[in-house]
């Protein structure tokens, strides 16, 4: 499944990618696992493929900053980054757009956004004929160090992508630095291909990761958790709940259900998960109750921001 670059294959990429596959591509930082954004499937499939034991949000690249406008709130702060570093190894971390048509499960439910624009000539020609934001994170599997050539990909995920663009070795070679501007002052949340010294002489001083309160992807406090308490490994209603139900049979008396998978399908449960927990989270129910989930592949990333969520309502 490695391929070369050219025009042909890059044609056949984006095709794939509109039809809700996988594509690993050449950045400029490391190779990404590429899904459609904004298909939660396409992205559901991407966590599924990389084995992460939790929904982190994903870097969404888009060819410029016109493209990234559409996504996210930008201030003239994140235009002035966008200028000085994009198309390059730099993500920023902004508000997202309601309208931004970007999968909920990308950004793990969070309602910012991560984007960039990579400096590769395969990956721009490859967002360009996609015509759609493209998430990706880095093309290994969970755990594992991020590939900086085709082989490692293929290594690691050739049973599951469809086609991998081999780009040669990448030129930076560690991931791209990611940098918050969601918030007052800027904050460096991972450290990468741009330097914290060009950054600063943008910025002025710049908080270094572990200096400011931790704003990993569970703990952030804008992180989306339902206002209505969540109880787990439900098996009958209680008067007034909701229910989030997965597999073939729902028990009675709930208020109303909205079914992750009717077919028990894990990929299925995941591209829903955030949407539904959405929708179920109204004043009109006195909670959520969920039914048990299966602690296998996606299951697991689903279960523990469903322990996560449930937490939260007890401090
Ligand atoms: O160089 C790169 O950035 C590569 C290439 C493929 O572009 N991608 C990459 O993606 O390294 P990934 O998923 O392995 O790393 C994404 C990082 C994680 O540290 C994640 O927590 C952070 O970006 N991130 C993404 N969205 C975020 C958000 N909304 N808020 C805070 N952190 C976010
Ligand atoms: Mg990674």
């Amino acid at each position: 499944m490695l391929s070369a670059t050219t025009p042909e294959a890059i044609a056949r990429a984006a095709a794939l990618l509109r039809a809700g596959r996988l594509v690993a591509f050449p950045t400029e930082t490391v190779y990404g696992l590429g899904g459609d954004a904004t298909n939660e499937r396409a992205v559901a499939a991407i966590f599924a493929a990389k084995g992460r034991p939790r929904f982190n949000p994903l870097i969404v690249h888009v060819p410029g900053l016109a493209e990234a406008e559409a996504l996210a709130v930008f201030d003239e702060r994140a235009r002035r980054a966008a200028r000085r570093f994009w198309p390059g190894p730099l993500s920023l971390v902004l508000r997202r757009r309601d309208d931004s048509g970007v999968a909920l499960l990308a950004c793990a439910g969070l309602d910012t956004i991560a984007i960039r624009a990579p400096a590769h000539g395969v990956a721009q020609a490859l967002l360009r004929a996609t015509g759609r934001p493209i998430a990706a994170p880095s093309a290994n599997r969970s755990g594992r160090v991020s590939p900086t050539e085709a082989e490692h990909v293929a290594a690691e995920l050739g049973d599951r992508v469809v086609l991998i663009l081999d780009g040669g070795r990448t030129r930076v070679g560690l991931e791209s630095t990611v940098l918050d501007l969601s918030g007052a002052s800027p904050a460096l949340l991972r450290p990468g291909g741009v330097g914290i010294e060009e950054l600063s002489a943008l910025f002025g001083r710049i908080a270094a990761p572990g200096a400011a309160p931790p704003r990993s992807p569970g703990m952030l406090a804008s992180h989306y958790a339902p206002s209505l308490p969540l109880r787990l490994e439900a098996v009958a209603a209680r008067p007034g709940e909701a229910l989030l139900a997965f597999g073939p049979d729902a028990p009675p008396g709930f208020a109303e259900i909205a079914w992750l998978s009717r077919s028990g399908d894990l990929a299925e449960a995941a591209a829903n998960f955030f949407a539904m927990l959405r929708r179920l989270d109204r004043p009109s129910f006195t909670g959520i109750a969920v039914m048990s989930i299966p602690e296998r592949g996606l299951g697991r990333a689903i279960n523990d921001r469903l322990r996560r969520a449930a937490a939260s309502h007890m401090c």
